[in-house]
C-alpha cells in the first residue's frame, strides 16, 4: 500500500454521503471512554482476525473516526490507511497516528474511497456506514478497492442482543435486525456474532456514554436496569471476500 499512496484518487467527500454520527461528532471524548470499555475480552478482535488475519497485509479502515482502532491493526500489518469524511475526527485520527510507521488517514467516504483498485487485503469498518440496506454502493466500492481473495469485514451492533438491543430498538422503532442480517446474507457475507463485554472505570463514565447513544429516557432507563459496570453487548461480524476467479462457482 505505501507505494500505491503515490496514486490516491482525489479524496473529495460528497456531503451527500456522510451519514451524521452524532455521538463521535459532538462527544469525542466520552465515544474515546465507550470504545476503551468495548470489548475488554477482545471477543470482537478475535473474530475479525478469525475472518482475515491482518498480520503483514494491507489494511483500510472505513470510516476510522478519530483512528481509535488504527494502532491495534498497524501493529502487525503491513500498512494501515484510515478514512474517514468528518474532518474534526479526521484531524483527531492524524495527532493519533502520528510517528507510526505504515499508517496514514485520508478523507473519504465508503462509498467513494481514495484509494485505487485492488490495493488492499482488508477493508474494515466498525459501526460505520455498512448498516444494511443502502450501503451497496460502499459494498461495491471495497470490492473495487480488495485484491482479488481479499476481505470486507463488517462489525456492528446486533440489534437482536439484550439488553443493548432494546434500548437501540426503543430509540428507533423502524429498526430491524433480522432485515439487517437479510440483507448480508443476500449479499453473499457471512455473520459471525460476538458478545462482547463492555466494562467502565466509574459510573460517570458509563452514564456519559448511555447519554450518547441513548435519548435522555432511555438512557436513563438503561443506566437503572443495569447492576454495576460492566454488560454484555451483542456484534455481528459480516464478512464477503472478493472472489479470485472469473469462473462461477470458483473463489
Ligand atoms: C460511530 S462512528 C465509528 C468510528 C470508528 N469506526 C470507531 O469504531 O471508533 C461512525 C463513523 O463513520 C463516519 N461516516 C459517516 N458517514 C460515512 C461514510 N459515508 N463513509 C465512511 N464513514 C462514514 C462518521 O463520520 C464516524 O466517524
Amino acid at each position: 500500500m505505501p507505494g500505491a499512496l503515490g496514486r490516491l484518487r482525489a479524496g473529495g467527500v460528497r456531503k451527500k454521503d456522510v451519514l451524521p454520527s452524532p455521538n463521535i461528532w459532538h462527544w469525542p471524548e466520552v465515544y474515546e471512554l465507550e470504545n476503551e470499555a468495548q470489548d475488554v475480552h477482545g471477543a470482537i478482535w478475535d473474530a475479525v482476525r478469525q475472518e482475515c488475519d491482518w498480520g503483514a497485509l494491507d489494511v483500510v479502515d472505513v470510516g476510522c473516526g478519530d483512528g481509535y482502532h488504527l494502532p491495534r491493526f498497524a501493529s502487525t500489518a503491513n500498512s494501515v490507511m484510515g478514512v474517514e469524511p468528518h474532518e474534526p475526527l479526521l484531524r483527531r485520527a492524524r495527532e493519533r497516528i502520528a510517528g507510526l510507521p505504515g499508517v496514514a488517514v485520508l478523507a473519504g467516504s465508503a462509498q467513494r474511497l481514495p484509494l485505487p483498485d485492488s490495493s488492499a487485503d482488508l477493508v474494515h469498518a466498525r459501526t460505520a456506514y455498512f448498516f444494511g440496506p443502502g450501503c451497496e454502493p460502499g459494498i461495491a466500492e471495497a470490492e473495487r478497492v480488495l485484491r482479488p481473495g481479499g476481505a470486507l469485514v463488517i462489525v456492528d451492533l446486533d440489534g437482536s442482543h439484550e439488553p443493548y438491543g432494546r434500548w437501540l430498538r426503543a430509540d428507533l422503532p423502524s429498526y430491524d435486525p433480522a432485515e439487517i442480517d437479510q440483507f448480508f446474507a443476500g449479499a453473499g457475507f457471512s455473520c459471525r456474532r460476538v458478545v462482547a463485554r463492555w466494562r467502565f472505570a466509574d459510573v460517570a463514565g458509563l452514564r456519559a456514554v448511555l447519554g450518547i447513544e441513548f435519548s435522555k429516557t432511555v438512557a436513563t432507563r438503561a443506566f437503572h436496569e443495569l447492576d454495576g459496570l460492566e454488560f454484555d453487548v451483542g456484534y455481528r461480524v459480516h464478512m464477503r471476500r472478493k472472489p479470485t476467479s472469473l469462473l462461477p462457482g470458483r473463489s
